[in-house]
């Protein structure tokens, strides 16, 4: 008798194409060829490329490479717009939104199908998770636009954002960059990927549909070189990319100086762990999701699965069983599980990544797939943690799996990539799900599930995956500006120190000598010198003249802090009042200090009591500015944790020498980073001073460095090196360009001000823009209701 069972194994598969008709006639309406969409008309082609089908090979459509000359006229388009814009109210700008998200969705099916012909991506997923994402992207930042007022008062639109997207998600990606970007009033010229450029071109119909002012969404078309001319335009305020970590340290390079804002969303080779405990059938559904999706071409694939010893063998074979089912083929088929690769040139670039991975030792288990422009499901075993394979990103339907014995082993080898964009932890056992998100270095971390998106939480990387989140709050604050304070006089460069010995009675009879300070110590400087400081009426006092080996010590010793990240705001807060008590019983003794620079007699004494107050400010916040938990889908919450960046390197400003000091390093320190500071390098010793404040106050050896020297030469070894996680910097422009260009080694966040602009006496010395910096967000998916 035939049961069910066999008919199911032995049914043949029939294949159920989606009908493209409507994206074909669309397409040869458009068969002369794409111009730009400018102030709110295409352009007429210039110089064309073919775009296309990479499932078939044929051209889907020709499309103008961008020059110069279109950039320019793109920018001064948005740039003409872009007041008026802004002038609308936000319930305006909603209302353009609501629309846009409407229409998404009466042309999705269309849109759907035109991306999985130009993309390549089955059906299924443009058709059920790109096009439905696009319009709730859209929904919920109408909202932002309804709210900007309430939920971000005194908040301004950035300008005009210059954006660049990838391949990968085309459409969904669009939407990421503009929907923030239109809802806090700013206008957009954006640069679709060459490969995928068709659904940015339809979705400027749909703008106009919507009757989207012109001039407030530009799209201009072509390679690399126009996506250069718009990064590097000096008519545009902010730049978002997203795309590879190789664009991404150009775009920070040629940015660096210029004053843009930037936010970079970057590569990754995620992990993807699985423990002895973990639902393992549940598990291989989520390697499914994690690198089959989308042809692995995915920033947040996990590339990488980890998978406990115990379990190990039983997971491969599950892995292998299910991969055998998996369908490779025709993008339109409604059962197509993995479509095309998005190109020729990657495909090649899979099979050399690949090539010298199986060279390397990898063991290959394969799907099938048909010949053009696919690659079969791929799983490597037997890869080295050095491999091409576990360090690249491959950015194909290619996995690894490497056992574990531990936890901590997990981790060690979750950790051990430059990257830090995701990374999905599966186990039935909470408590070990927890402990493992709250270590891994990543800005999302999926709990049993992978790949799970929603514009009601951030997204965005940690380390070279790159920095700034889009989604969420973090994401809309990520188009915002609060009016920074500018400078009236700009910070001009110090005299270079003055390391000529002299003799002894010249400065006031003050003849010691302040040290560096570093893990908790006071250390001679490496150069054996040390620096004339001077004051009001000559030198006052020597400090060390630090080098680049001081400044490797400090970061040393900062990172071996690591443990004041984990100790409780409450601890943190207690340390803070207590520096605050410190520093108030040696309150006289800065004053003094202060007035031997030249403050007089009330000011020394403000500034002083200034920094007593700001120690508690910090204290106070050191266990309030805390995290959220958005509520993004049925079966999950989002929890959205601060967590500190790791060390920071803080060049202050010249002027306010205690209070330059301590309103950046507080605010560091209390949301648990650990620092090396440059004072002030005409007026180190106020700072010098601080470390009897520091050592009488319980702060654990480390967590704040100090070394005394050439502001610009420390802060450049500070910013080229790679155990520091971000960078702030109050000084002049040339040294916030060379802040900004040295940082893009491991891409870190650098915060960049005129040491002038702020008065640290008032308001602006301090708040919560001094914490925002000195967090990130991890946004952690928790099963939760279901
Ligand atoms: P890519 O980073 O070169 O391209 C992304 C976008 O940047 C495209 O629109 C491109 O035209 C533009 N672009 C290229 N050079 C530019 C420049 N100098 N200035 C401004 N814009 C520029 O990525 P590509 O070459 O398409 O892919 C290569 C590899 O990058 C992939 O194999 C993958 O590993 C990685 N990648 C990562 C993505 C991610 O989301 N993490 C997305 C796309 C690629």
């Amino acid at each position: 008798m035939t049961t069910i069972t066999d008919i199911l194994s032995s049914m043949d598969y029939g294949p159920s194409p989606e009908d493209s008709s409507i994206a074909g006639d669309w397409l040869d309406r458009h068969s002369a060829g794409f111009g730009h969409f400018i102030n709110g008309a295409f352009t007429k082609p210039g110089k064309t490329f073919t775009v296309n089908n990479p499932a078939t090979g044929k051209a889907l459509a020709k499309v103008t490479q961008g020059t110069a000359a279109d950039v320019n006229a793109a920018v001064a388009a948005a740039r003409k717009a872009q007041p008026k814009w802004a002038a609308l109210s936000g319930h305006e700008r909603a209302r353009y939104l609501y629309a846009l998200a409407r229409h998404i969705q009466q042309h999705s099916r269309f849109l759907a199908v035109l991306e999985s012909l130009d993309n390549g991506k089955p059906i299924r997923e443009s058709r059920d998770i790109d096009i439905p994402l696009v319009a709730r992207h859209l929904y919920h930042h109408a909202g932002w636009a309804e709210l900007i007022a309430d939920e971000f008062p005194g908040a301004e639109p950035v300008g005009v954002c210059g954006q660049v997207i990838p391949w990968n998600f085309p459409l969904l990606m669009l939407a990421w960059k503009i929907a923030p970007a239109l809802a806090a009033g700013n206008t957009v010229v954006l640069k679709p990927a060459e490969y995928t450029p068709l659904t940015a071109l339809a979705f400027t119909e749909i703008a106009a549909e919507c009757g989207l002012p012109k001039g407030v969404l530009n799209i201009v078309t072509g390679d690399g070189e126009t996506g250069s001319a718009i990064t590097g335009h000096e008519g545009i305020d902010k730049v978002a990319f997203t795309g590879s970590t190789e664009v991404g340290r150009i775009i920070r390079r040629q940015t660096a100086g210029s004053g843009k804002s930037l936010t970079l969303e970057l590569g990754g080779k995620s992990p993807f762990v699985v423990f002895a405990d973990a639902d393992l059938d549940a598990a291989v559904e989520g390697v499914v999701d994690a690198i089959w999706f989308n042809q692995g071409q995915v920033c947040c694939a996990g590339a990488r699965i980890l998978v406990a010893e115990a379990v190990a063998e039983r997971f491969e074979t599950l892995l292998t069983a299910r991969m055998a089912t998996l369908r490779v083929g025709d993008p339109l088929d409604k059962s197509t599980d993995i479509g095309a690769i998005v190109h020729p040139v990657q495909l090649d670039r899979i099979r050399d990544l690949v090539g010298q991975g199986v060279a390397q030792g990898a063991v290959l288990h394969q799907g099938q797939a048909p010949d053009g422009c696919f690659y079969p499901p791929t799983l490597a075993t037997g890869v080295e943690p050095a491999s091409v394979l576990a360090t690249e990103e491959i950015f194909g339907p290619v996995v690894t799996l490497t056992p574990f014995r531990t936890p901590v082993d997990a981790l060690s080898l979750a950790n051990n990539t430059r990257y830090g964009l995701a990374a999905s932890v599966w186990s039935e056992n909470v408590n070990l799900c927890l402990d493992i998100a709250s270590k891994i270095k990543a800005g999302v971390i999926w709990i049993n599930c992978t790949n799970v998106f929603d514009a009601g939480a951030g997204f965005g990387g940690y380390r070279e995956s790159g920095f700034g989140r889009e989604g969420g709050r973090e994401g809309m604050s990520a188009y915002l500006t609060r009016s920074a304070p500018r400078a009236k006089k700009p910070e001009t460069a110090p005299p270079a120190p003055d390391a000529t010995p002299y003799a002894r009675g010249q400065t006031q009879g003050i003849d010691r000598t302040a040290k560096l300070y570093i893990g908790g110590k006071q250390a001679r400087p490496d150069s054996g010198y040390s620096y004339t400081v001077q004051g009001a009426r000559g030198p006052v006092g020597l400090t060390g003249l630090g080098n680049r080996k001081d400044i490797r010590n400090a970061v040393e010793a900062a990172h071996k802090a690591a443990g004041w990240g984990k100790a409780t705001g409450h601890n943190r807060a207690q340390i803070l009042y207590y520096i605050a008590e410190n520093l108030s019983a040696r309150g006289p003794e800065f004053e003094e200090r202060l007035r031997s620079f030249g403050a007089g007699k009330n000011a020394a004494a403000e500034e002083v009591e200034t920094a007593i107050r700001r120690c508690f400010w910090y204290a106070a916040q050191a266990d309030k500015f805390d995290g959220a938990v958005h509520q993004t889908k049925s079966a999950h919450v989002t929890l959205a944790m601060k967590e500190p960046l790791g060390v920071i390197g803080i060049a202050c400003p010249l002027a306010f020498p205690l209070l330059g000091f301590v309103s950046t390093v507080l605010p560091a320190i209390a949301m648990g980073n650990s620092v090396v500071a440059v004072p002030s390098q005409t007026h180190p010793l106020a700072a010098t001073d601080f470390y009897q404040v520091l050592e009488t106050s319980d702060i654990p050896g480390g967590v704040v460095n100090i070394v005394t020297g050439p502001r610009d030469d420390l802060t450049k070894t500070l910013a080229q090196h790679d155990e520091v996680a971000a960078m702030w910097y109050f000084g002049t422009s040339d040294g916030g360009r060379m802040v900004e260009t040295e940082s893009a080694g491991n891409l870190k966040q650098t915060w960049v001000e005129d040491g002038a602009a702020r008065d640290w006496m008032s308001a602006e010395g301090q708040g919560r823009v001094f914490l925002e910096h000195a967090t990130q967000v991890k946004n952690i998916w928790v099963p939760y209701g279901e």
